[in-house]
């Protein structure tokens, strides 16, 4: 059912608010528990709509899933029963793509509807195909889906990435876990969310080293067993709340966050003038009488700036003085969203689909707008926190794949937020 959010905005916001599980830590968690025929714990899952797919993804592979806490689950896959990747729920959680790993190891064949581009890029999976030949699986591609085989098991190997790609990394360290001999993997992506993975499939047995730089070997084992994995505080949500406190001028704590994931961030905001201290897993935002400065930004692979903050920097950006480029070269429909923007007031120019200019600052006005995309999404709330007046915002569920509970941690800091849904007339 659709939902939407309606938002009171230009209202005073400060407080504390606590930041969830990883998302792009949880969804590779699960996919991991397939390797082995042991029981796998995940503790401090984020109750987030993607986390919901993976588990509905992983029941039908097979696994025995229970929850044994809020926020924990234990796993178990005795035996992998399917081979095929549900349609609709794989292709509305890109990242199920990495189960395809476990699935060969354990079943020697994996059959995945083509996963399609989205509204941040044309999204190819042609890295993990290509790995997956070079590990001496067989491929056959039709209109709608990939068929893989490797009946034999798979094979260690040499895989380069032309580009950085993280679930292109993670595909590969969990197809080559079990695999027969050596995989050296290189131009891996060193974002700590893959270092996390590394380090939990170490204590279920892989034998894996350099993960947290661009060479990672992977010696392929017979067997892992069981484990207990602990979901680590989501950068990107940190990063997105400090935003917000820097936004409102606002004193906001930021709690149960990893500080030291987001030093790009960090680097960017003290140019831009904003003012906030931080804590052992703490991040507060100062509230200051001087005027943000404009400062350009180009997103980059970890530890660069994270193209998953871009939307929420170029919101920032509409209220510094001067005129600042973004640049986003990752994703080619990345920026696409500034239009919502504009058209809630902001200066921005769009010079091709990887550069705007963004002039500020500007007055935001609300606006009844639709959310594109998780971080875009989040992007158009903070907007709308910051407009005056009542916005609404459309395809909220969007939202909820990444951002849990979203309306109710907001309220809870001032902010004036609700949810509807919609019902659909037949
Ligand atoms: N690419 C290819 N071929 C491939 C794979 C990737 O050309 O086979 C290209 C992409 O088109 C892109 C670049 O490589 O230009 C990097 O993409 P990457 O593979 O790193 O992206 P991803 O793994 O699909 C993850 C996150 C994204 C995040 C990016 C970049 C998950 C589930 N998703 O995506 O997160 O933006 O890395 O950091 O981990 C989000 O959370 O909202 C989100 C989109």
């Amino acid at each position: 059912m659709p939902h939407q959010f309606i938002i009171n905005g230009g209202k005073d916001i400060g407080g504390e608010i606590e930041v969830r599980g990883a998302k792009n830590f949880a969804l590779k968690a699960l996919a991991a528990a397939l390797l082995t025929k042991e029981e796998v714990v995940i503790r401090g899952l984020p109750k987030i709509s993607d986390v919901s797919i993976m588990i509905s993804l992983l029941e039908k592979m097979g696994s025995k899933v229970t929850r044994t806490g809020e926020r924990d689950i234990a796993i178990k896959t005795k035996e992998i029963k399917a081979m095929e990747l549900d349609r609709k729920h794989s292709r509305r959680v890109r990242a199920s793509i990495v189960m395809m790993g476990p699935l060969l190891s354990r079943k020697g064949e994996v059959v995945v509807p083509h996963p399609g581009g989205d509204l941040i890029g044309k999204r190819p999976i042609n890295f993990f195909i290509d790995a997956f030949r070079k590990m001496g699986a067989k491929v056959k591609k039709s209109d709608s889906q990939y068929r893989v085989t490797a009946k034999n098991g798979l094979k260690g190997a040499l895989i380069f990435f032309p580009k950085v790609s993280v679930t292109g990394t993670e595909t590969v360290i969990l197809a080559a876990v079990l695999a027969r001999g050596t995989t050296l993997i290189k131009n891996a992506a060193m974002e700590p969310e893959i270092v996390h993975l590394c380090n939990y499939l170490g204590q279920m047995g892989a034998r894996i080293s350099g993960a947290g730089t661009t060479t990672i070997e992977i010696q392929g084992v017979g067997e892992l067993k069981g484990g207990i994995m602990e979901v680590m505080p989501d950068r990107i949500e940190a990063g997105t709340f400090v935003m917000m406190g820097v936004m409102n001028n606002a004193d906001l704590t930021v709690k149960k966050c990893n500080p030291g994931h987001l030093e790009a961030l960090w680097e960017q905001l003290e140019r831009a003038g904003a003012k906030f201290e931080i804590g052992g897993n703490w991040v507060r935002t100062i509230p200051t009488k001087g005027r943000l400065r404009s400062v350009s930004v180009q997103t980059h692979e970890y530890p660069g700036f994270a193209t998953d903050l871009q939307p929420i920097y170029t919101l920032l950006m509409t209220q510094a003085s001067g005129i600042c480029v973004v640049h986003e070269p990752i994703f080619e429909g990345r920026l696409f969203f500034t239009d919502l923007l504009s058209r809630m007031g902001a200066s921005i120019i769009m010079c091709d689909p990887h550069r705007v200019t963004v002039k500020g600052p500007t007055n935001l006005i609300a606006k009844q707008i639709e959310s594109p995309d998780i971080r875009a999404g989040i992007a158009l709330i903070l907007a709308a926190i910051k407009a005056r007046g009542e916005s609404v915002i459309n395809n909220a569920e969007i939202i909820d794949r990444g951002y849990e509970k979203i309306e109710e941690r907001l309220r809870k800091i001032g902010v004036d937020i609700k949810r509807r849904k919609l019902k659909i007339s037949s």
